[in-house]
C-alpha cells in the first residue's frame, strides 16, 4: 500500500514537472516550432498529440459522475476528485504525455450525451458499462475493470428479486445506468424510483423510503463497509458487466492512444498497482 502510493505520487509529481515544462512548450511534442514530423523516436507518448482533437491543449479534459466510490468521489479534505478510476485517468494521462483535467461533477444519464455533442470533454470516466445501446452513440476503450450489480435492502429485510417484484414494492436505481435496465427487465411489477444521487438512493432504503436499490456491486460494497452499515446486499447479480472509457466515435485517434496507453498500463504493472491501493488485491 505504502509502495503503491509512493508510486502515485511519484507520477503525479512527474505530471506536474510534465505540466510547467509544457508551458516552456518542451512537453507533449507539438509546439508551434516543432517540425510536423511524425517519426518520433525519442518520445512516441507525444507524437500524435496533435492529431487527438483534444478539447483543450495538452490536457485529457474527462466528463465524470462523482459520486460513485471507490471509483470517484470527492476527497472531502483535499476537495478533488479521487479513486479508481482518478488514479487510472491520471496514470492513462501521464503515459499519454498529458495533464488529466476533471471537469466538475455531473449527472450520470449526461455522460454519453456530453462525449456524443463533443467539445466539452475528450472522455467520460465513471465505472461505464460498456452496452451495445450506448455503442451506438459513442465508443468505448478496451475493457478495464470487470463488474456486476447487486440488490440492496435494510438489514433487516427479508425482500429478495422474487418479493421485490411487486407493484407494492418501490426500488431506486441512479438514472440512466445498467442497474435501471436490470430493474426494468427483472421487477416490471415493482415501481421504479430512477434518482440521480447513490447516497440519497442509499439514504432512502435505510429510512424505509425504497425497498430496494440496484447498484453496481463493487460500489455497493463500499458504501456498506464505509457508511451504510444497516443496509444488506439481498442479491448478487451476475449480469457480467465490463467497464470501459467513453469517447467520441468523431475521435477514433484518441480511442486508439486510449487503448495502447491502457494494455501498457497492464503490462507494466500500473493496473495491477491501482486495483491493489483501491481493493486490497489484483483484479
Ligand atoms: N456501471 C453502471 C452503468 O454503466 C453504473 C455506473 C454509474 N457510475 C457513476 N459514476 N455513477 O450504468
Amino acid at each position: 500500500m505504502k509502495k503503491i502510493s509512493k508510486v502515485l505520487t511519484g507520477g503525479v509529481a512527474a505530471l506536474a514537472t510534465c505540466a510547467l515544462a509544457f508551458s516552456l512548450a518542451a512537453c507533449g511534442g507539438s509546439s508551434s516550432s516543432t517540425s510536423s514530423s511524425s517519426s518520433s523516436s525519442s518520445s512516441d507518448n507525444s507524437s500524435s498529440e496533435a492529431s487527438l482533437n483534444l478539447v483543450n491543449d495538452g490536457k485529457l479534459t474527462v466528463a465524470a459522475e462523482l459520486g460513485f466510490a471507490p471509483f470517484e468521489y470527492i476527497d472531502t479534505n483535499t476537495n478533488q476528485p479521487t479513486g479508481f478510476d482518478v488514479d487510472m485517468a491520471t496514470a492513462l494521462a501521464q503515459k499519454m504525455g498529458l495533464e488529466v483535467n476533471y471537469l466538475p461533477n455531473q449527472k450520470f444519464d449526461t455522460l454519453v450525451p456530453t462525449i456524443k455533442e463533443g467539445g466539452k470533454a475528450d472522455v467520460a470516466i465513471a465505472g461505464i458499462t460498456i452496452t451495445d445501446e450506448r455503442e451506438e452513440e459513442v465508443d468505448f476503450s478496451d475493457p478495464y475493470l470487470d463488474s456486476n450489480q447487486a440488490l440492496v435492502v435494510k438489514s433487516s429485510s427479508s425482500d429478495d428479486d422474487t418479493t421485490l417484484n411487486d407493484s407494492s414494492k418501490k426500488v431506486a436505481c441512479q438514472a440512466g445506468t445498467t442497474g435501471e435496465e436490470w430493474i426494468k427487465e427483472n421487477l416490471p411489477n415493482a415501481q421504479l424510483v430512477a434518482l440521480d444521487d447513490v447516497t440519497a438512493a442509499m439514504t432512502g432504503v435505510e429510512t424505509g423510503l425504497y425497498d430496494g436499490f440496484v447498484i453496481d456491486l463493487p460500489v455497493a460494497d463500499n458504501q456498506l463497509k464505509e457508511s451504510f452499515t444497516d443496509l444488506k446486499v439481498a442479491k448478487e447479480i451476475p449480469t457480467g458487466e465490463q467497464y470501459g472509457i467513453v469517447v467520441s466515435k468523431d475521435n477514433p485517434a484518441l480511442k486508439e492512444a486510449i487503448n495502447k496507453a491502457l494494455q501498457e498500463m497492464k503490462d507494466d504493472g500500473t493496473m495491477d498497482q491501482i486495483e491493489t491501493k483501491w481493493f486490497g488485491t489484483t483484479l
